[in-house]
């Protein structure tokens, strides 16, 4: 698909409410992880900014260490590539990982970035994923932190993209097919 046939549509869930469930979770987790410290293993491109408010939200006395992973993307469309690659992972050996998800769909993709890290020796591993798309029963990964369930609708904004675009857009969207409505003759 073009991306010039997308188009931004109806806001799912607006700034102010991503803000405070990441108060939330930063919490949790700062709970979870008092008196010890975390590699907080952002997955790339699009968990960039749930990471980046993520930690700074957490609890000032907790040992957290940043990295990032890069894993495969959508490229231009809107369906899982169910293909995962991993390009530089960071060493883990004996640190408690956290991985820090933009979006959970299929699994596959957390699945995969769960098996390498316990294979690369990790002490411990959970996982936070801000937005966990509904009605997904074969999963095979494990979520411990989840901000939002969501339908099965392709979003973008807030580090999410389609075709690269709508990353920088501070509320998350539902990604709308075909002209804009404007547009059409
Ligand atoms: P799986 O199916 O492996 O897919 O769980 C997870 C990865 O797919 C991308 N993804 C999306 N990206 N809007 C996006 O911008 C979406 O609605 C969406 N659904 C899945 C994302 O890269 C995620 O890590
Ligand atoms: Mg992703």
């Amino acid at each position: 698909m073009n991306p010039n046939d997308a188009a931004i549509g109806r806001t799912l869930i607006p700034a102010a409410k991503i803000r405070d469930r990441i108060a939330g979770l930063a919490h949790r987790i700062s709970d979870d992880y008092a008196g010890g410290g975390l590699l907080a293993l952002t997955v790339l491109r699009g968990g960039f900014v749930f990471g980046a408010d993520l930690i700074r939200q957490m609890d000032p006395e907790i040992a957290v260490q940043v990295d990032f992973l890069r894993a495969s993307s959508y490229g231009d469309r809107t369906t899982s590539a169910g293909r995962v690659d991993v390009a530089h992972p960071p060493p883990v050996e004996d640190r408690d990982v956290l991985i820090v998800e933009d979006i959970v769909d299929t699994g596959r993709t957390l699945e995969s970035l769960q098996e390498r890290i316990r294979n690369h020796g990790a002490r411990s591993l959970r996982t936070v994923t801000l937005l966990d798309k509904e009605g997904r029963a074969d999963r095979r990964c494990t979520l411990d932190y989840v901000g939002f369930r969501i339908p099965d609708l392709f979003v973008v904004g807030y580090g999410l993209d389609y075709a690269q675009m709508y990353r920088h857009l501070p509320d998350i969207h539902v990604l709308d097919h075909g002209p804009r409505p404007e547009e059409s003759p």
